[in-house]
């Protein structure tokens, strides 16, 4: 059907098949975006809404931003692609050096991917064949964690422990034991930053290795903050006992940042902020402020260098995708690390946190509100659902936050707020003053 240029909405919106998306709700009344520009987007109808959510948790420096757009301008133009087996193109291995440099110290290399699934099943084959490369080749085990959201590859659902997300898809990987997720309402409800309660959960890890024996463990990997289940921070002392049990054990530590990479806890990354190195970290999201899709797996040397070994003409590692490392992408990831820099924006968010955590901490007597939890720019608040109509209520309140010009994101009942890092306290009352508002009013 053809579009209509007077009026931006297609007049057929059927054929797509919307992603994670209450597909015939939207399409009753869409919700569409039709530009952005920095902490703004512009709806179909001329209303400006408010970027509670930094896009997808990815628009970590805002939108349309000016180094980032003609980056992207001049590269398509220049050179639009090259093949990303046995040739190479210059952006990429500058783009490969700025994120080991911008990287805590042990992360020397780098594998490109299109997003973050793929960045997780790109680490968990990885530590698999690593294990195999260094003579352990029994450790082919991968422990998870309940509530855990590490995209929707195989691999990532086998690993995660959203119950939606794995069990419509039948018995997933095998060799797969997840660790007890770390929510602790009854102790840690209205925690700001890390909770008190919740470290001996890590003990569970030892519980594992011993039901299956060591040398069948490859890796554990865990969100340092769950995002997508609804917020979840790490208790205090917890990623440290499991970094100290996984390296007891020979297991690989992978930390999936692909939420929390690139400032969003006001570090570059939260193994910075926690003080806790695992052995691979898995990013997408802001390393291209979400513009191009793409993702990475920062590794070690020594995962690294256990792989370069045997004839010099015999491709070490067999995998990789068309678009690994795309010129445009890498383009794309050099203006937004270089946006990064230039405007301290990590520096920012840092700075902002208190501000934010006060803010929305006030939320703490609205109705229906049992948990608040923040940390860096990014809270969670979590709501009563309603009695046998779980995730209605936050639902409503998504709608009804759209409608005032403010966009939040739901989980389950919970509300999940991440903002870009340019966000000014004025945007911060606004964003909070809606959800007062709406919470005063919702059902
Ligand atoms: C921690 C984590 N891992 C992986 C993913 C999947 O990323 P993508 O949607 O780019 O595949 C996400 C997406 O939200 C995520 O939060």
């Amino acid at each position: 059907m053809a579009l209509d240029r007077s009026n931006p909405v297609p007049n057929d919106l059927s054929a797509f098949w919307m992603p994670f998306t209450a597909n015939r709700q939207f399409k009753k009344t869409p919700r569409m975006f039709v530009s952005a520009d920095r902490m703004h987007y512009k709806t179909a109808d001329g209303r400006e809404v408010l970027d509670g959510t930094a896009g997808l948790w990815c628009c970590n420096a805002g939108h349309n931003r000016p180094k980032i757009v003609e980056a992207i301008r001049q590269q398509a133009g220049e050179l639009d692609y090259a093949p990303a087996f046995q040739m190479g193109h210059p952006k990429a291995f500058d783009l490969a050096n700025r994120l080991r440099d911008l990287a805590p110290p042990p992360f020397e290399h780098v594998f490109f991917t299109n997003s973050g699934s793929e960045a997780v099943d790109t680490a968990l084959k990885i530590a698999i064949a690593y294990q195999r490369a260094i003579g352990q080749g029994t450790r082919t085990r991968l422990i998870g964690r309940e509530r855990g959201y590490h995209g929707v590859g195989f691999g990532g659902i086998s690993v995660g422990g959203i119950v939606n997300n794995r069990k419509f898809f039948g018995t997933l990987m095998t060799g797969v034991d997840h660790l007890p997720h770390t929510h602790l309402p009854a102790q840690n409800a209205f925690s700001r930053g890390q909770p008190d309660h919740g470290a001996h959960l890590a003990d569970e890890l030892e519980r594992i290795v011993a039901l299956h024996g060591p040398e069948t463990i490859a890796a554990v990997i865990v969100e340092p903050m769950a995002g997508s289940t609804g917020v979840l921070m790490p208790p205090k002392g917890y990623l440290e006992k499991l970094r100290e049990i996984c390296t007891r054990h020979g297991i690989l530590l992978i930390f999936d940042e692909v939420i929390t990479g690139f400032g969003r806890l006001g570090s570059p990354f939260a193994a910075d902020h926690f003080g806790v190195m695992p052995d691979m970290i898995t990013c997408a999201k802001g390393l291209t402020n979400g513009v191009i899709p793409m993702g990475a797996v920062l590794a070690t040397k020594d995962i690294h260098d256990a792989f370069m070994q045997g004839p010099e003409h015999l491709i070490e590692l067999f995998h990789g995708y068309t678009y690994s490392g795309n010129p445009i992408a890498s383009a794309a990831g050099l203006a937004t690390l270089e946006t990064y820099r230039e405007e301290g924006l990590f520096e920012r968010a840092a700075e902002m946190a208190p501000y934010w955590e006060d803010a929305v901490h006030s939320l703490r007597d609205c109705p229906h509100v049992i948990d608040i939890r923040n940390m860096g720019l990014i809270a969670g608040i979590e709501l009563e659902p309603i009695p046998g109509e779980p995730t209605k209520r936050a639902f409503s309140a998504f709608l009804e936050a759209y409608e005032k010009g403010v966009l939040i994101r739901t989980t389950g009942d919970i509300i999940a707020m991440s903002p870009p890092l340019i966000i000014e306290k004025a945007h911060i009352d606004q964003l909070v003053g809606t959800l007062r508002d709406i919470l005063h009013r919702l059902h």
